[in-house]
């Protein structure tokens, strides 16, 4: 074979090697699930460290047994979680995209992980069907701003009955109307803001009271 021809199929060798790596990033996976579903992941960029440390802060990891995640996408938060969370506690994340449940199941070897494809409106027969009880804490990324009507009302209602007691359910988002759907079934709800993310995002900490 000429010298040219050989570096040309080493080049292209080269590049589809490259193609392959960046088609398993998370960013790349992330923005094929942004394309294939704008309204259901409703932002271009994942979120940023800065929101996922100081989402996470109050969460007391020693008595978290149960957390859920709502809307993992590929992984951002799902990572820095298992990372916190205790060697006996399970960590159950929901997605209506199955291509995301099947990324998350392939790229993260963790046996306290269990990815689930479904709506978070079905969190109670999710976690039941799994013989699992109540959660401690959720954490929600999903867009309630354009989830189709009735959805974010039925997701703040099954998620008051699920987490218990003293337990708290942990939102970011973009638009603060979520406050609307999630302040009717919480006693307690703290605010911030944090401005180091794409776009900034207003973050609420939606406390159960504990029970005697
Ligand atoms: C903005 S993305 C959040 C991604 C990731 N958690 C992050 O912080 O970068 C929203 C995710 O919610 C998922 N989603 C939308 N509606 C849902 C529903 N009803 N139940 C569960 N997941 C849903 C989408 O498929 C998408 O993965």
């Amino acid at each position: 074979m000429p010298i040219s021809s050989a570096r040309t199929v080493k080049g292209s060798r080269r590049l589809l090697r490259r193609h392959d790596r960046r088609s398993h990033s998370p960013r790349w996976q992330f923005l094929r699930g942004f394309f294939k579903h704008p309204v259901m992941v409703g932002s271009i960029i994942p979120s940023s460290r800065l929101l996922i440390d100081r989402m996470l802060r109050p969460v007391d990891w020693e008595n978290t047994k149960l957390f859920v995640e709502y809307g993992p996408g590929v992984g951002t938060f799902t990572r820095p979680i298992l990372a916190r969370m205790g060697k006996d506690a399970v960590l159950v994340t929901i997605d209506t995209n199955s291509d995301f449940t099947s990324y998350l199941r392939e790229s993260i070897d963790d046996d306290r992980l269990v990815p689930v494809t479904g709506s978070a409106a079905d969190v109670a027969k999710i976690l039941s069907d799994r013989g699992l009880g109540q959660a401690d804490y959720i954490l929600s990324g999903l867009p309630f701003s354009t989830l189709p009507p009735g959805v974010g009302e039925d997701i703040a209602n099954a998620t008051s009955t699920v987490i218990r007691g003293g337990g708290a359910f942990l939102v970011y988002q973009f638009s603060p109307k979520v406050l609307d759907f999630i302040k009717p079934h919480f006693e307690r709800v703290e605010r911030g803001f944090e401005w180091v993310n794409v776009p900034p995002a207003t973050l609420f900490w939606a406390y159960r009271e504990p029970t005697e």
